[in-house]
């Protein structure tokens, strides 16, 4: 069901309703088409900045680069301005967005604290006059991304969920925490069964939170009667979530190479810091991987991150992890 069968957002179609999350300092182009080569049915792009948009800042313009096989690409805005946020929309279809995604959830203190991200979920005026502002000029859909309130003792999911409805906004994405918490508790799913209870089905119910695999990705369908599924960290050096498989050792390295060529041509910039970074993303949940880590946090150069990838599968293979499959 999740990837059989396909969904609408607004007039966007996705072939399946499985979807790559916004994340900040990783879901960039190189990323994202990783995720879509596996079956992402949609990716986003990480939160960017209206203001930088608008005061065409040019270090945030480079997180509008996209490649058109990522398509469609959902684009994502903080803000707290309304007609900032619309002029930003504006920008983001002016470069590409099929969809464009407004952050409502982000509890990180530097967003917080000049009203945008999850500071809105306390100021529901606001959040309202921002949605209006936005859909008013925003010719693609328009989806918002939440967290269930600001404090568990203030839910406010079910009337955010009444004022996206009320105006327009073809899907809400519900992160299944409050923005107190973090991530130090368990995402409460049950957040978003009520709220697909709750919401007239032109709106689609993205659930999100805690998908660590394609089991947990069916169970919360299950559990909740959600539209599609989100999937953030669960992603992170492991695109093989998408399509619900568990890679060969070599089908890992592969990868992991693909990636970084995507990465160094879209990339030109602290391109070494990238590069150790998806090494150490793929890497996590394998033997060995401490030290590896460690000598990657080391490195010098590219070459060396190379040789010491291509010493460390030697040692995965000799040591037969996954011999039998690789
Ligand atoms: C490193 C990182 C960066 C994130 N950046 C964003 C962001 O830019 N915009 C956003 O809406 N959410 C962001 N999130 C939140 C995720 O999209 C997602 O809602 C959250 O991690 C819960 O999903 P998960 O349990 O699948 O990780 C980020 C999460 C992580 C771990």
């Amino acid at each position: 069901m999740l990837k059989s069968s396909k969904v609408k957002i607004g007039n966007v179609l996705l072939d399946n309703r499985v979807v790559l999350a916004p994340m900040a300092g990783i879901t960039n182009t190189a990323f994202r088409l990783i995720a879509k080569e596996f079956g992402a049915g949609l990716v986003h792009t990480e939160m960017i900045s209206a203001k930088g948009l608008c005061y065409k800042q040019k270090r945030t313009y480079e997180y509008l680069i996209h490649s058109k096989e990522e398509k469609p690409i959902s684009m994502q805005i903080f803000g707290s301005e309304p007609e900032v946020m619309s002029d930003a929309a504006q920008i983001l279809i002016e470069h590409g967005a099929d969809i464009v995604d407004i952050n409502m959830g982000c509890p990180v203190k530097k967003v917080v604290k000049t009203g945008a991200g999850a500071a809105l979920l306390k100021d529901l005026k606001k959040a309202e006059k921002i949605i209006k502002a936005v859909r008013k000029v925003c010719s693609v859909p328009l989806t918002i991304k939440i967290r269930a309130g600001w404090t568990p003792e203030k839910p406010v999911f079910l009337e955010l969920l009444r004022i996206a409805e009320e105006n327009g906004v073809d899907a809400v994405t519900i992160h299944a925490r409050y923005a107190t918490q973090g991530y130090s508790v368990k995402a409460d799913w049950n957040i978003i069964r009520k709220a697909k209870e709750n919401t007239k089905d032109n709106v689609v119910i993205i659930g999100n939170g805690d998908i660590f695999s394609f089991e947990d990705a069916k169970k919360m369908q299950n559990d909740t009667n959600c539209d599609a599924v989100m999937i953030a960290r669960g992603a992170i050096g492991n695109p093989w979530i998408f399509k619900d498989e568990i890679p060969t050792l070599s089908e890992r390295k592969r990868i992991i190479l693909k990636h970084l060529a995507i990465e160094k041509r879209y990339i030109k910039k602290k391109a070494l810091g990238h590069i150790k970074a998806i090494l150490i993303w793929y890497s996590k949940s394998l033997p060995y991987s401490s030290l590896f880590r460690q000598k990657v946090g080391k490195a010098k150069s590219e070459e060396e991150l190379i040789s010491l990838l291509n010493s460390y599968f030697s040692l995965l293979t000799e040591r037969a992890y996954g011999n039998k499959s690789s």
